[in-house]
Protein backbone atom coordinates (compact mmCIF):
# COMPACT_ATOMS: atom_id res chain seq x y z
CA UNK A 1 0.00 0.00 0.00
CA UNK A 2 1.41 3.30 -0.97
CA UNK A 3 1.41 5.43 1.84
CA UNK A 4 0.60 9.39 1.32
CA UNK A 5 3.78 10.05 4.34
CA UNK A 6 7.10 10.32 3.89
CA UNK A 7 9.77 10.55 6.56
CA UNK A 8 10.85 14.41 7.16
CA UNK A 9 8.59 16.80 6.40
CA UNK A 10 4.88 16.75 5.76
CA UNK A 11 3.17 19.86 5.76
CA UNK A 12 -0.61 20.62 5.60
CA UNK A 13 -2.60 23.45 5.00
CA UNK A 14 -3.78 23.96 8.83
CA UNK A 15 -4.21 22.27 12.09
CA UNK A 16 -7.17 20.37 11.10
CA UNK A 17 -5.70 18.91 8.14
CA UNK A 18 -2.91 18.06 10.38
CA UNK A 19 -4.92 16.47 12.45
CA UNK A 20 -6.93 14.51 9.84
CA UNK A 21 -3.70 12.92 7.96
CA UNK A 22 -2.27 12.30 11.63
CA UNK A 23 -5.34 10.08 12.56
CA UNK A 24 -5.39 8.55 8.57
CA UNK A 25 -1.52 7.51 9.87
CA UNK A 26 -2.61 6.39 13.49
CA UNK A 27 -5.27 4.26 11.62
CA UNK A 28 -2.73 2.72 8.70
CA UNK A 29 -0.16 1.93 11.85
CA UNK A 30 -3.16 0.75 13.60
CA UNK A 31 -3.70 -1.77 10.94
CA UNK A 32 -0.35 -2.74 9.90
CA UNK A 33 0.64 -4.09 13.50
CA UNK A 34 -2.62 -5.84 14.31
CA UNK A 35 -2.02 -7.21 10.84
CA UNK A 36 1.38 -8.24 11.97
CA UNK A 37 1.01 -9.22 15.78
CA UNK A 38 -2.58 -8.74 16.68
CA UNK A 39 -2.33 -5.67 18.75
CA UNK A 40 -1.27 -2.28 18.02
CA UNK A 41 1.24 0.08 20.46
CA UNK A 42 0.91 4.14 20.66
CA UNK A 43 2.84 6.30 22.63
CA UNK A 44 1.37 9.17 23.44
CA UNK A 45 2.10 12.65 23.58
CA UNK A 46 1.03 15.44 26.05
CA UNK A 47 0.03 19.45 25.65
CA UNK A 48 -2.07 20.88 23.30
CA UNK A 49 -1.22 19.70 19.57
CA UNK A 50 -2.33 16.30 19.69
CA UNK A 51 -5.92 17.36 21.41
CA UNK A 52 -7.38 17.67 18.32
CA UNK A 53 -6.46 14.15 16.89
CA UNK A 54 -7.52 12.74 19.65
CA UNK A 55 -10.98 13.98 19.34
CA UNK A 56 -11.19 13.20 15.67
CA UNK A 57 -9.92 9.43 16.07
CA UNK A 58 -12.99 9.11 18.97
CA UNK A 59 -15.28 10.00 16.47
CA UNK A 60 -17.67 8.37 14.63
CA UNK A 61 -16.08 9.38 11.13
CA UNK A 62 -12.98 7.29 12.34
CA UNK A 63 -13.25 5.46 15.42
CA UNK A 64 -14.61 2.29 13.99
CA UNK A 65 -11.65 2.02 11.84
CA UNK A 66 -9.78 1.17 15.44
CA UNK A 67 -9.98 -2.09 17.53
CA UNK A 68 -9.75 -0.41 20.05
CA UNK A 69 -9.72 -3.43 22.13
CA UNK A 70 -6.21 -4.88 20.52
CA UNK A 71 -5.24 -1.13 20.91
CA UNK A 72 -2.29 -0.12 23.70
CA UNK A 73 -2.06 3.41 24.55
CA UNK A 74 1.34 4.68 26.58
CA UNK A 75 2.79 7.69 27.55
CA UNK A 76 5.59 9.21 26.80
CA UNK A 77 5.75 11.43 29.32
CA UNK A 78 3.79 12.87 32.49
CA UNK A 79 3.17 15.88 34.45
CA UNK A 80 4.08 15.13 38.23
CA UNK A 81 0.26 15.52 39.33
CA UNK A 82 -2.58 13.22 40.39
CA UNK A 83 -4.33 11.62 37.28
CA UNK A 84 -7.33 13.65 37.67
CA UNK A 85 -5.67 17.15 37.12
CA UNK A 86 -6.35 19.46 34.66
CA UNK A 87 -1.96 19.40 34.13
CA UNK A 88 -2.44 15.65 33.66
CA UNK A 89 -1.23 14.70 30.24
CA UNK A 90 -3.05 10.94 31.00
CA UNK A 91 -6.41 13.12 31.62
CA UNK A 92 -6.03 15.27 28.60
CA UNK A 93 -6.55 12.14 26.99
CA UNK A 94 -8.74 10.18 28.73
CA UNK A 95 -10.94 13.61 28.25
CA UNK A 96 -10.37 13.66 24.42
CA UNK A 97 -10.57 9.65 23.82
CA UNK A 98 -10.39 7.16 26.25
CA UNK A 99 -13.59 8.35 27.93
CA UNK A 100 -15.16 7.95 24.35
CA UNK A 101 -14.36 5.07 22.81
CA UNK A 102 -14.48 1.29 24.31
CA UNK A 103 -10.96 0.70 25.43
CA UNK A 104 -10.32 -2.04 27.80
CA UNK A 105 -8.91 -0.67 31.03
CA UNK A 106 -6.31 -2.69 30.98
CA UNK A 107 -4.55 -1.59 27.32
CA UNK A 108 -4.33 1.90 29.11
CA UNK A 109 -0.76 2.04 30.54
CA UNK A 110 -0.81 5.35 32.51
CA UNK A 111 2.17 6.62 34.20
CA UNK A 112 1.50 6.78 37.62
CA UNK A 113 2.08 10.65 38.14
CA UNK A 114 0.42 10.64 41.74
CA UNK A 115 3.79 8.27 42.99
CA UNK A 116 7.17 9.75 44.11
CA UNK A 117 8.78 10.99 40.51
CA UNK A 118 11.26 8.14 41.16
CA UNK A 119 9.17 5.25 41.83
CA UNK A 120 6.90 6.24 39.25
CA UNK A 121 9.64 5.90 36.79
CA UNK A 122 10.96 2.62 37.94
CA UNK A 123 7.26 1.58 38.02
CA UNK A 124 6.77 2.49 34.24
CA UNK A 125 10.27 0.69 33.02
CA UNK A 126 8.61 -2.13 34.64
CA UNK A 127 5.07 -1.72 32.86
CA UNK A 128 7.08 -1.56 29.31
CA UNK A 129 9.46 -4.84 30.54
CA UNK A 130 6.61 -6.72 31.17
CA UNK A 131 3.98 -5.44 28.35
CA UNK A 132 6.71 -5.84 26.09
CA UNK A 133 8.12 -9.22 27.40
CA UNK A 134 11.74 -7.44 27.16
CA UNK A 135 14.66 -7.63 28.85
CA UNK A 136 15.39 -4.90 32.41
CA UNK A 137 15.94 -1.72 30.04
CA UNK A 138 15.44 -2.70 25.93
CA UNK A 139 13.59 0.10 24.20
CA UNK A 140 10.40 -1.32 23.47
CA UNK A 141 9.55 -1.52 19.91
CA UNK A 142 6.48 0.80 20.10
CA UNK A 143 4.23 1.02 16.38
CA UNK A 144 4.31 4.57 16.68
CA UNK A 145 4.98 7.11 18.97
CA UNK A 146 3.68 10.45 18.59
CA UNK A 147 5.76 13.63 19.84
CA UNK A 148 5.29 17.01 20.31
CA UNK A 149 7.85 19.96 19.59
CA UNK A 150 7.80 22.68 22.22
CA UNK A 151 9.06 26.25 21.47
CA UNK A 152 12.34 25.85 23.43
CA UNK A 153 12.89 22.60 21.22
CA UNK A 154 12.15 20.12 23.77
CA UNK A 155 10.18 17.07 23.56
CA UNK A 156 8.60 14.16 25.75
CA UNK A 157 9.87 16.17 28.95
CA UNK A 158 13.27 16.00 27.16
CA UNK A 159 13.69 19.69 28.06
CA UNK A 160 16.81 21.76 27.35
CA UNK A 161 19.85 21.71 29.71
CA UNK A 162 18.24 18.82 31.71
CA UNK A 163 20.07 15.82 33.33
CA UNK A 164 17.53 13.51 31.09
CA UNK A 165 19.02 14.44 27.82
CA UNK A 166 22.11 12.30 28.82
CA UNK A 167 20.42 9.07 30.15
CA UNK A 168 21.86 6.42 28.30
CA UNK A 169 20.67 3.53 30.31
CA UNK A 170 17.30 4.09 31.62
CA UNK A 171 13.83 4.35 29.65
CA UNK A 172 11.98 6.33 32.03
CA UNK A 173 13.21 8.85 34.07
CA UNK A 174 12.31 11.79 37.30
CA UNK A 175 13.69 14.46 35.66
CA UNK A 176 13.79 18.17 36.87
CA UNK A 177 12.67 21.21 34.90
CA UNK A 178 14.08 24.33 36.84
CA UNK A 179 12.48 26.32 33.86
CA UNK A 180 9.26 25.21 35.21
CA UNK A 181 10.79 24.49 38.32
CA UNK A 182 8.91 21.30 38.20
CA UNK A 183 9.77 17.34 38.16
CA UNK A 184 9.01 15.93 35.02
CA UNK A 185 7.91 12.06 34.15
CA UNK A 186 10.10 11.22 30.90
CA UNK A 187 10.52 8.49 28.68
CA UNK A 188 14.06 8.93 27.45
CA UNK A 189 15.62 8.91 23.67
CA UNK A 190 16.96 5.07 24.36
CA UNK A 191 12.97 4.32 24.94
CA UNK A 192 11.60 5.65 21.61
CA UNK A 193 15.12 4.33 19.57
CA UNK A 194 13.30 1.51 18.47
CA UNK A 195 9.94 2.75 17.46
CA UNK A 196 8.74 1.67 14.21
CA UNK A 197 7.07 4.77 13.79
CA UNK A 198 8.09 8.43 15.56
CA UNK A 199 5.70 11.16 14.61
CA UNK A 200 5.97 15.01 15.58
CA UNK A 201 3.26 16.64 15.20
CA UNK A 202 3.37 20.96 15.08
CA UNK A 203 1.06 23.47 14.61
CA UNK A 204 1.09 26.89 14.95
CA UNK A 205 3.17 30.08 14.08
CA UNK A 206 4.78 30.25 17.40
CA UNK A 207 6.67 26.65 16.42
CA UNK A 208 7.68 28.16 13.28
CA UNK A 209 11.00 29.34 14.54
CA UNK A 210 12.18 25.93 16.80
CA UNK A 211 11.01 23.47 13.86
CA UNK A 212 13.16 25.48 11.43
CA UNK A 213 16.32 25.45 14.15
CA UNK A 214 15.43 21.67 14.53
CA UNK A 215 15.85 21.20 10.63
CA UNK A 216 18.79 23.53 10.69
CA UNK A 217 20.68 21.04 12.95
CA UNK A 218 20.53 23.16 15.54
CA UNK A 219 21.38 21.03 19.10
CA UNK A 220 17.75 20.53 20.46
CA UNK A 221 16.37 17.65 22.13
CA UNK A 222 13.61 17.16 19.44
CA UNK A 223 16.56 16.93 16.99
CA UNK A 224 17.87 14.42 19.09
CA UNK A 225 15.24 11.64 18.51
CA UNK A 226 16.14 8.64 16.77
CA UNK A 227 13.35 5.86 15.66
CA UNK A 228 13.30 3.25 12.87
CA UNK A 229 11.50 6.10 11.28
CA UNK A 230 11.00 9.73 11.94
CA UNK A 231 8.14 11.81 10.50
CA UNK A 232 7.15 15.39 11.01
CA UNK A 233 3.71 16.22 10.60
CA UNK A 234 3.25 20.12 10.02
CA UNK A 235 0.63 22.65 9.71
CA UNK A 236 1.70 25.44 6.91
CA UNK A 237 1.91 28.03 10.13
CA UNK A 238 4.95 26.10 11.83
CA UNK A 239 6.32 25.09 8.54
CA UNK A 240 6.25 28.90 7.53
CA UNK A 241 10.09 29.18 7.58
CA UNK A 242 11.15 26.13 6.33
CA UNK A 243 12.75 25.72 2.40
CA UNK A 244 10.76 23.68 0.26
C1 LIG B 1 4.01 17.94 27.72
C2 LIG B 1 4.31 17.32 26.40
C3 LIG B 1 5.32 18.15 25.68
C4 LIG B 1 4.56 18.74 24.51
C5 LIG B 1 5.23 19.98 24.03
C6 LIG B 1 4.37 20.69 22.99
O1 LIG B 1 3.89 17.22 28.71
O2 LIG B 1 3.85 19.17 27.70
O3 LIG B 1 4.52 16.04 26.34
O4 LIG B 1 6.46 17.51 25.24
O5 LIG B 1 4.46 17.78 23.48
O6 LIG B 1 5.39 20.83 25.15
O7 LIG B 1 3.20 21.08 23.64
P1 LIG B 1 2.01 21.82 22.83
O8 LIG B 1 1.48 20.81 21.88
O9 LIG B 1 1.02 22.20 23.90
O10 LIG B 1 2.65 23.00 22.15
Amino acid sequence: MHSPFRQGLNVYPDGRALSKNAALLFIACFEKAVSEKGFFSALLSGGATPLQLYFLLASKEYSGRVQWEKTHFFWGDERCVPPESPESNFNAARQSLLSRIDIPPENIHRIKSELAPDEAARQYENELASFFDLGPLAPPPFDLALLGLGKDGHTLSLFPGTKALEETERLVVANHVSALGAWRISLTFKAVQEAKKAVFLVSGKDKAAVLKDVFDGKDLPAGRVRAKELFWLADSEAAALLKD
